[in-house]
């Protein structure tokens, strides 16, 4: 149980790699706010982990809006305990990737990945710091090590996120670790669309030597070893979890 003890906090834990993680950290003993902007999502990853003997809350929120993430945590706090623990995981990616972005685009990439990855950290922070051992976890990407084919707003928000990551490594150390982790091309719905075009997926794969595209549950065990306690002597690190990708 290598969560055992610990009151998680996910974002965008209604689909992909949020819910993923959330399943994983409940499974090792954690218990799971889940938080997503649409509810009946956020409720069936809390009703699943439920369903398997875990301890789940769901919860509704938009993490652009500073409110919500005040409000977010006060009812972690207040149903599940001391919070230990944020994973960012809410995410867009663009609607029309592309070199000219409008900047309605562009801006709704930014808010919710950078700044709704800020504000939910800057929300929790107060409680982690109360909680002891202390970490973050956030959801960069490839894209944030280097360019490629994905939008000029997703490549920057995603960039952002990494420096970010390092900023609050070094300000809020050492009471709270703060890392990310760089999946590539991860089978979720974020990606379906994508995934489902055959030339698509047999361009991109070339540049994948492990030759494939990852599962959530990759990218949920190396949440959970930065989320835990064996990992008390990292932070501020920004992990690839890409098959290789940013190798070549
Ligand atoms: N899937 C990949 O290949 C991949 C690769 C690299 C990075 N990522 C990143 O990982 C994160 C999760 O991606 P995913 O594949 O699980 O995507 P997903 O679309 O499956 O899940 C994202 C979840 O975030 C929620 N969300 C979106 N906007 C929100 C908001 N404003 N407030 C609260 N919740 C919101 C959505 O409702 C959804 O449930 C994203 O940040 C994404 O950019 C994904």
């Amino acid at each position: 149980m290598r969560m055992k003890d610990k009151v998680a906090l996910i974002t965008g834990a209604g689909s992909g790699l949020g819910r993923a993680t959330a399943l994983r950290f409940a499974a090792e003993g954690a218990r799971v706010a889940c938080l997503d902007a649409v509810d009946e999502a956020a409720a069936q990853t809390a009703q699943a982990i439920a369903v398997a003997g875990g301890a789940a809350l769901a919860l509704t929120g938009d993490v652009t809006d500073e409110s919500a993430c005040a409000q977010m945590v006060k009812e972690t706090l207040a149903r599940l305990g001391k919070l230990t623990t944020l994973v960012n995981s809410a995410g867009v990616r663009p609607a029309r990737p592309g070199p000219r972005p409008t900047f309605a685009e562009w801006q709704r990439v930014i808010d919710i990945n950078l700044t709704g990855t800020y504000l939910a950290s800057r929300a929790a922070l107060p409680a982690l710091l109360e909680g002891g051992a202390g970490s973050i976890t956030n959801l960069a990407s490839i894209f944030g090590l280097v360019g490629g084919a994905t939008g000029a707003s997703y490549a920057a928000s995603k960039g952002a996120i990494v420096n970010l990551t390092r900023q609050m490594a070094l300000e809020w150390a050492p009471k709270v670790r703060v890392n990310c982790v760089c999946p590539g091309v991860i089978e979720t719905p974020m990606t379906a669309g994508l995934r489902d075009d055959p030339a698509w997926a047999q361009a991109v794969l070339k540049r994948y030597p492990l030759g494939r595209f990852g599962q959530p549950e990759e990218i949920a065990a190396a949440i959970l070893y930065l989320a835990s306690d064996e990992a008390a002597f990292v932070t501020g690190v920004a992990l690839p979890v890409d098959g290789g990708y940013t190798a070549g």
